[in-house]
């Protein structure tokens, strides 16, 4: 690895690390989705047995380790966001037996895991909820959630007037066992998930209890669902909109509304680190906590809370090369100054997949979920520029998310039939917003076999579109040029040259400093990494290529050395 960095001219936004640092400070983590994943036991459905078969397919790729979305014993109102045992696994994925085998291998193949942590609610089937039901306004049981009387006539309106994430009111009243109405509890999602009341002490001591539980198996860390979520303003009082931002599908905070990012959440993680910092092998935690603007988000990652928290500003800043440069600068300064690394990330499980979302009219747009009767994204320029964003997001210092399927470039489903969905979204607003299923389409492993190579039987809890076929692994994996071999390749030299660990400095036309070839135009994004200058050309017109460089790597294909294609990311170096 060279530390030379190619554009000593440029001044420096993020300085170089060092190689031996903490591996979560520059990892790439493949999000698996479990239910679509593999599927080992031919139901149709993604299990832990089935990712633990397909290990050896992200060893190949180059990840450094794999995040697990829920597994948990759940009803799966939320796809198991909804968690009735947090210490078990859902006989739908397998048994702790299962996990324990896919640490294991995964430990073998030199992939660390990571598992997702489902703090701010838990399902209406854990025990603690249904003991909530079963007992007395102002008893212990009720007190682990957030169980108010309501206001009005009766206690027949709810408490405040907060939203769901999902739609509708975050209200839910009960019936008494005697069969009358009852107070009212708290989600934030599904009526199914009742949110936790985040002040009493014995819910603290049950998660930090949680926590060992998996450290104990052997996890080597927590992705933290909803993190900004987990404490209220006192009193719980009402709220208004502000005009416009009722129409995201996930709520975005500033501390200001009385339900999110709540200063109070951060001591929750700080006693949180202190159980982590007790296991050997560098445990980490990362943040799910849609909140903005980022200095906000810094605070999760204060060196005494998470080591890192996902960089949804990125996500959203599409392919509009003013926002993505604004928000990768500021990244870096709001993170440098708590000494955490940044992250990068492009798409998961509650995101239109990118191939999708870069082909659409506005390709900043983020529709929740796209269906038969809406814009329908031109798949060709979504996948060019998906490749050329993730060359873009796999080349910047910090830690860098995948969410399975992106490395085979799969787009979203946009043609599901209505019937079929299953997220509770598309429930609570009676169909307005469609919601999160097309990007949680089981994965095609093999053009040719039932399911795409999914399930042995050739069963899918979602059906996959045609598309998939000419998409899977088998028609990539050796194939030059396909997404697959692009992301190998890319993840390998990230590792070779250091990127992960680099400094970060902005190159300003292709003779750099001294500018002999004029400056870029605004729509190229150009930085320096070590010993490689990345050029991301997210306009239409070929620009020049930085002087004395060879391609390294490229997005597209480069007919001519001297050029970067439009819409094309290119690596460069010596
Ligand atoms: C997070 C998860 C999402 C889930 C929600 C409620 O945003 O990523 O999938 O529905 O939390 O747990």
């Amino acid at each position: 690895m060279s530390s030379t960095q190619v554009s000593p001219a440029a001044p420096t936004v993020h300085a170089e690390g060092s190689p031996t640092e903490p591996w979560w400070r520059h990892a790439v983590i493949y999000q698996v989705y479990p239910r679509s994943f593999a599927d080992a036991s031919g139901d149709g459905m993604g299990d832990l047995p089935g990712i633990t078969q397909r290990l050896p397919h992200l060893a190949e790729l180059g990840v450094d380790a794999l995040w697990l979305s829920p597994f948990y014993r759940s009803p799966q109102n939320d796809a198991g966001y909804d968690v009735a045992d947090y210490r078990d696994v859902d006989p739908l994925f397998g048994d702790l037996a299962d996990f324990d085998a896919l640490a294991a291998r995964a430990h073998e193949l030199g992939l660390r895991v990571i598992v997702d942590l489902v703090p701010n609610h838990t399902s209406d089937q854990h025990p603690w909820f249904r003991a909530a039901l079963a007992a007395a306004p102002g008893s212990r049981e009720r007190a682990r959630y957030v169980f108010r009387d309501g206001r009005g006539p009766g206690g027949s309106l709810p408490p405040n007037n907060w939203h769901s994430t999902f739609g509708g009111v975050a209200w839910e009243r009960t019936t008494n066992p005697d069969g009358t109405t009852g107070q009212w509890y708290l989600h934030l999602f599904d009526s199914t998930q009742p949110d936790l009341d985040w002040t009493n002490p014995e819910v603290r001591a049950e998660f930090e209890a949680i926590l060992r539980f998996w450290l104990d198996r052997g996890a080597d860390g927590f992705r933290v669902d909803v993190a900004h979520g987990l404490v209220k303003r006192a009193g719980l009082p009402d709220w208004e909109e502000p005009a416009g931002d009722g129409a995201e599908p996930i709520t975005h905070a500033d501390g200001k509304h009385p339900a999110w990012d709540q200063n109070g959440v951060h001591e929750i993680y700080r006693s949180w680190r202190h159980v982590l910092d007790e296991y050997p092998g560098e445990r980490a935690m990362v943040a799910e906590a849609w909140v903005e603007p980022l200095s906000r988000l810094a605070g999760y990652v204060r060196p005494d809370e998470m080591h890192q928290a996902f960089n949804f500003a990125y996500l959203l800043a599409g392919w509009d090369p003013a926002r993505l440069r604004s928000v990768i600068a500021a990244s870096y300064v709001v993170n440098d100054a708590v000494g955490a690394p940044t992250t990068w990330v492009l798409s998961n499980h509650d995101v239109v997949r990118h191939a999708t979302r870069l082909g659409l009219a506005d390709p900043t747009s983020r529709p929740n979920g796209i269906g038969l009767h809406d814009e329908q994204p031109d798949a060709v320029l979504g996948l060019r520029r998906a490749r050329a964003a993730s060359l873009l997001t796999l080349a910047l210092p910090g830690s860098a998310y995948l969410y399975q399927g992106e490395e085979l470039g799969l787009p979203e489903h946009t043609s599901l039939d209505d019937e079929l969905r299953q997220d509770p979204t598309y429930r609570r607003t009676e169909g307005k917003e469609l919601g999160r299923d097309g990007c949680r389409i089981p994965l095609p492993w093999a053009a040719d076999e039932p399911a795409m190579g999914f399930s042995p039987t050739g069963a899918t809890w979602l059906p996959q579109p045609p598309e998939y076929a000419p998409l899977a692994l088998d028609r990539q994996r050796g194939v030059a040029g396909s997404t697959y071999e692009l992301y190998r390749a890319a993840l390998r030299l990230r590792r070779e040259h250091g990127l992960g660990t680099g400094g970060f400095a902005w190159v300003a036309g292709p003779g750099d400093a001294s500018a002999t070839g004029g400056a870029y135009p605004p729509e190229v994004l150009a930085f320096s990494v070590r010993d490689v200058v990345v050029v991301a050309n997210l306009g239409t017109t070929p620009v020049p290529a930085p002087t004395g460089l060879r391609v390294l790597l490229a997005s597209t294909d480069v007919p001519d050395e001297s050029q970067v294609p439009g819409e094309s990311t290119v690596w460069f170096t010596r």
